[in-house]
């Protein structure tokens, strides 16, 4: 009921302002009775993954709170796990505005942020400030200045500065909005960056005397021989886990609707299927031994069930989550 208020007030707006708009109001109202117009509490659905004990497998999926500003509110709507992110090391405006679009027939939305984040300092600060105690996902990425070469340096910069506070961490290596990005998904690229990062971790994690997990996002859009690639690198270098997937840069699914040739990532339902279809190649393809979050599409019960039977041990959601709010969690989670 509130959430189809608010939204039939946002929907009227341009879809930027109501996402800084939405997120200005967790901010100021999370410690107070107005929280309880979105507050829950489901019942537990415990879940190991990764030697960490989740609630439940639903999770709140990168991009949507960056700056990790609204943890403590997210919290009190049930997310079973929250990932803030993509965070840079050093702060940056992303592409020009406008660089969101709802497309409501198709329940999806294309976006090219270009990682707008306040940098990785600011966020940390967030992260310590919070009352927010649950599983918390920090997602790190370069910076777009950062040419493609000393992109492990911006990676390893990030790593070093979260880890601490980090229940995982997350490498995004698919988002298509900054240049050259996804060129870090295949071949040598992806064994080098791999491989650096996985030393990090592990020195990490003898300093800190803490394990954390380190997962990769990947894209949707990658054909079978780059996907089989990708997996054999993943375990080679012996990645925790693996989130799939980020948005895609295909069209046929949207073709004709407003706005459906904007430039950017097409997120919602159109990529489902596609989503689907790489947690299961994913789950075959490594004998069903590396950990997948599957996120893509998800908007009621039965398309988390469709990850889940796929190979997925948890789920996340991000444009489902815009569209239908907090109840999508309880109807998943209930229906568990
Ligand atoms: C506006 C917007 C911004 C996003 N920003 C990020 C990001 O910063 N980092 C990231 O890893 N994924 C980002 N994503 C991708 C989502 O986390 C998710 O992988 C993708 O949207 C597919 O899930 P969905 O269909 O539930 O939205 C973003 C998605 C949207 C719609």
């Amino acid at each position: 009921m509130f959430y189809d208020l608010a939204r039939r007030y946002m929907f009227n707006k341009d879809a930027e302002w109501a996402h800084d708009f939405a997120l200005g109001n967790l901010r100021r109202f999370k410690n107070t009775p107005l929280s309880l117009a979105w507050s829950q509490s489901l019942p537990k659905k415990p879940v190991n993954f990764l030697g960490l004990e989740f609630d439940n497998p639903v999770g709140l999926a990168a991009g949507l709170d960056k700056n990790a500003e609204c943890i403590d509110a997210f919290g009190q709507m049930g997310f079973g796990f929250i990932e803030v992110g993509t965070v840079t090391p050093r702060p940056q405006v992303g592409n020009d505005k406008p660089r969101i679009f709802r497309l409501p027939e198709a329940h999806a939305v294309i976006n090219r942020m270009g990682f707008n984040n306040k940098g990785v300092d600011n966020l940390v600060a967030n992260v310590k400030a919070s009352n927010y105690t649950g599983i918390l996902g920090i997602n790190i990425g370069k910076n777009k200045d950062t040419p493609n070469e000393q992109g492990k340096d911006d990676y390893i910069h990030c790593m070093r500065k979260v880890f601490e506070h980090a229940s995982y961490i997350t490498v995004n290596i698919s988002s298509p909005n900054t240049p050259g990005l996804r060129d870090l998904q295949y071949g040598e690229a992806l064994d080098d960056l791999l491989q650096s990062l996985k030393n990090e971790q592990v020195d990490l994690i003898a300093k800190h005397n803490k394990s954390v997990p380190m997962l990769v996002k990947i894209a949707p859009d990658v054909d079978a021989v780059q996907l089989t690639q990708i997996s054999e690198s993943l375990v080679n270098n012996r990645i925790d886990g693996v989130i799939a997937t980020n948005t895609t840069l295909a069209r046929e699914a949207v073709q004709g609707l407003e706005h459906a040739e904007e430039a950017g990532g097409l997120s919602g339902r159109p990529v489902r299927e596609k989503s689907t279809h790489v947690v299961s190649e994913l789950k075959r393809l490594t004998d069903g031994k590396l950990p997948i979050i599957g996120v893509g599409g998800i908007d009621s019960a039965e398309a988390a069930q469709e990850k889940l039977n796929a190979g997925a041990d948890l789920v996340q959601v991000y444009t489902g989550f815009i569209y239908e709010g907090p109840q999508l969690i309880k109807r998943i989670v209930n229906s568990l």
